[in-house]
């Protein structure tokens, strides 16, 4: 049987490339008649440093954003990582199949790293492993993400087929990365060599979905750009990576191809393009961030919610880690 799981940590605001590249492509997935199962990586958060009050805010303004963006607390399972033992229990039994050699290849731990490796936590070095768990701990088959998680998805396939040679078995099946769509890896505004990410310290690298529609249109305004105009085709982008991605993101948020959008704007300089770009935006956007603030009016309401959904997601999960724990040779005393 098929299973669909995928997370998001919850250690900023979420951006406009966590809709694109992720939680937009949820939402669709949840029509697919196959069960959607949806996580708020609050243990992943924490391999580097986060405040207190801020985690438990930005975890439930993470709740927030996927409900506003159309996840179903009743059709797909949304839940919070730490709220179920599972995760951190796996986590531990695969850190001892996962080889050290395999762990040192990752490259966004060695981009996180940077030259100062001697101080990160060791949770940061574990913490692909800890994804490992996230998604064998519920027999997960298929796995959208961005392009940038796809190294992460090869070595959950990697540890789980050891797993299941060493100790002879068929337990776990290999997940495939489902890495689909118009924008599996959007840059940031500032800098188009760079991903658009949550931990960029420059907040005018990003669209955030908490933006409005000012902030939106002021951060497009001032988005890096060359000088030249717009070309007729996606050809004519290629040795232009700041225009393409922003013809990519109107194109993704429009539903159009990049040819279409070019087609429109064929000749037109960026001073008219990227007022149409922060239009396009904002009516995607915008509702969604209206949702969002409607949601968090009630953060208790969220607590349930993503209570409700820990239940679902430990029904799942602690027999299948009950099971692993059996596999390896461990005395079950409860
Ligand atoms: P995270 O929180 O960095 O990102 C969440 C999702 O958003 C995608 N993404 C992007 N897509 C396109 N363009 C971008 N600029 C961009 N930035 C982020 C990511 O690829 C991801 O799909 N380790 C994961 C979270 C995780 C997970 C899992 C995912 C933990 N356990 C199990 C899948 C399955 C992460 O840090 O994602």
């Amino acid at each position: 049987t098929q299973r669909i799981f995928s997370g998001i940590q919850p250690s900023g605001h979420l951006t406009l490339g966590n809709y694109l590249g992720a939680l937009k492509r949820f939402v669709e997935r949840q029509d697919d008649g196959i069960e959607t199962v949806y996580c708020l990586v609050d243990m992943h958060a924490i391999t580097v440093w986060q405040a207190p009050e801020t985690l438990r805010q930005q975890t439930r303004e993470a709740a927030a954003a996927f409900m506003a963006a159309g996840i179903d607390p009743a059709r797909s399972i949304l839940f919070n990582q730490s709220q179920v033992p599972a995760h951190a229990e796996l986590a531990w039994l695969l850190n001892c199949v996962a080889r050290l050699g395999w762990m040192n290849r990752m490259t966004q731990f060695k981009d996180k790293a940077g030259k100062n490796s001697e101080n990160v936590s060791l949770g940061l070095y574990a913490y692909p492993a800890l994804m490992a768990a996230d998604i064998l701990a519920y027999h997960a088959t298929h796995i959208p993400v961005g392009e940038d998680q796809k190294q992460h998805v090869e070595l959950t396939r990697d540890i789980a087929a050891k797993f299941n040679h060493d100790y002879g078995v068929d337990f776990f099946p290999l997940p495939e990365p489902v890495i689909e769509g118009p924008a599996t890896r959007v840059m940031s505004l500032r800098d188009g060599s760079k991903k658009m990410s949550k931990s960029d310290p420059s907040d005018a690298s990003r669209i955030n979905l908490t933006d409005d529609a000012d902030t939106i249109a002021q951060k497009f305004r001032k988005a890096r750009t060359d000088a030249e105009p717009l070309p007729g085709s996606a050809e004519g982008l290629k040795d232009r990576p700041e225009a393409r991605n922003l013809v990519n993101i109107y194109a993704a948020l429009s539903g159009e191809t990049q040819d279409q959008v070019l087609s429109q704007f064929e000749g037109k300089g960026f001073g008219d393009f990227k007022p149409a770009l922060a239009d396009v935006a904002v009516s995607v956007l915008g509702p969604i961030s209206t949702r969002m603030g409607e949601y968090l009016a009630d953060p208790a309401e969220i607590d349930r919610i993503l209570g409700e959904g820990a239940g679902k997601a430990e029904a799942i999960s602690a027999p299948i880690v009950a099971k692993t724990r059996e596999i390896m040779g461990m005395i079950l005393s409860r």
